[in-house]
């Protein structure tokens, strides 16, 4: 039987959305349990939470920085082994420093920080550190998605030319935070968020999603930004043109103010010999469509010899029972569960600083390139042509 990996959890309190997510999926597969945590800014509602969950007394704590100190005094056996950060944006990249400082692993959400300076610092804490540091891309823990970059690697698609990659939500059409939403309240608030709105918070999915499957990493991008929602500072919808270090060329939309659509994450890719296509709301179809040839549906389930073995390893139920959000979640536990054991040899199968750093230089570079308007060009007026 495998050592169960001891989690501390900071943030993900009473009405928190992601943490409970966190919490089923990192006890999902019996790799890990949670511990200890420090779940609230207030102290009290902190340690009530804690109790709530049927923590230890000495483990319900008032806040991070209490956690990580008396962990650090627990005996090697018995103290926390991961740090997961759960909290809105503003504090990941200070509680990820202190705790990988303090000799803890970390699991992140994302984005990994506010700003890139920020995520620079987690990276340079990582380096000096040599410990395990995840970010929470919860798309790339879908076991067809990984499938698409095995295809890509094998050359089933042929040197990929163009993506379209979206992620569309309605949540944010009306001006939700202005009502005593408290997720859009922070999401809409840059102290918090940091300075990308929907591109911070799904933006960086759909970036994630591309860079993962193709391989490459973007090399040059031209955005429009635009703030539907009335009053709101940070954008609500972006639409962009990239460009990857392989040559594909891309289009990325991510917006909150589609009315109507849910969690709208998808993705086209096309090499010279073929197409791919995934849906996040339909996650365990992949299509393949060759040039010459009908399409493919390949099908997501533990009993599905023709996937590749490591993917075929993180489904739990054979196809047609479907696996979804909170299994993807667990599979990101299980690749850092498994790092944390073998104390990180191996290639990480998680995404990591790396990735982490990425999706912020993919924020900072929208937010350069929309400094200006000189890349619009006027359409001429009907009248004059
Ligand atoms: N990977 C994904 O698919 C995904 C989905 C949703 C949210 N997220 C990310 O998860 C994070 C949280 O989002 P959410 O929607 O769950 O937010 P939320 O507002 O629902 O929950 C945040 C929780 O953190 C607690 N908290 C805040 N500061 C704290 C601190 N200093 N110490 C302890 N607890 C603190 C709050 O009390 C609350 O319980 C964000 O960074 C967001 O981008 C990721």
């Amino acid at each position: 039987m495998v050592r169960k990996v001891r989690v501390g959890m900071v943030g993900g309190g009473a009405g928190a959305f992601i943490g409970e997510i966190h919490r089923k999926a990192l006890s999902l597969d019996g790799e890990l349990e949670l511990v200890a945590g420090a779940f609230h800014r207030d102290p009290e509602r902190s340690c009530a939470f804690g109790a709530s969950l049927g923590l230890a007394s000495s483990r319900q704590y008032r806040d991070w920085q209490e956690m990580l100190s008396k962990e650090r005094e627990r005996p090697t056996d018995e103290r926390v082994d991961l740090i997961s950060i759960v909290t809105p944006n503003d504090v990941h990249a200070p509680i990820a420093i202190a705790a990988l400082e303090a000799g803890f692993h970390v699991m992140s959400e994302k984005p990994a920080a506010r700003t890139l300076d920020e995520a620079l610092e987690i990276e340079e804490a990582v380096r000096q550190t040599g410990l395990i540091y995840a970010v929470a891309q919860t798309y790339l823990g879908y076991p067809m998605v990984r499938q698409a970059r095995a295809l890509v690697a094998d050359g089933a698609i042929g040197p990929i030319r163009k993506i379209i990659v979206e992620y569309v939500q309605g949540w944010l059409s009306q001006t939700v935070e202005t009502d005593g939403q408290k997720q859009a309240a922070w999401r809409t608030d840059p102290v918090v968020a940091g300075p990308g709105g929907a591109i911070g918070d799904i933006g960086v999915h759909a970036a994630s999603l591309a860079e993962y499957i193709a391989g490459s990493p973007m090399t040059e991008l031209c955005a429009s930004l635009t703030a539907f929602g009335s009053g709101r500072v940070l954008d609500d919808d972006a639409s962009l043109l990239f460009r990857m270090e392989n040559g594909a060329q891309g289009v990325l939309t991510a917006s909150q103010i589609c009315a109507g659509e849910e969690n709208g994450l998808s993705i086209r890719i096309y090499g010279e010999e073929g197409g791919l296509s995934w849906r996040q709301e339909e996650p365990n179809t992949l299509w393949h469509a060759p040039l010459d040839g009908p399409a493919q549906r390949w099908r997501a389930g533990a009993d599905r010899g023709y996937l590749s073995p490591a993917v075929r390893s993180q489904m739990r139920t054979p196809a047609g029972h479907p696996e979804g959000y909170i299994e993807a979640f667990a599979n990101l536990y299980r690749d850092v569960a498994a790092a944390v054991r073998d104390l990180g040899e191996g290639e990480a199968a998680y995404p990591g600083i790396d990735m982490g750093l990425s999706t912020l230089a993919f924020v900072d570079a929208i937010l350069r390139n929309t400094r200006d308007d000189e890349k619009w060009t006027r359409v001429k007026d009907r009248g004059a042509l």
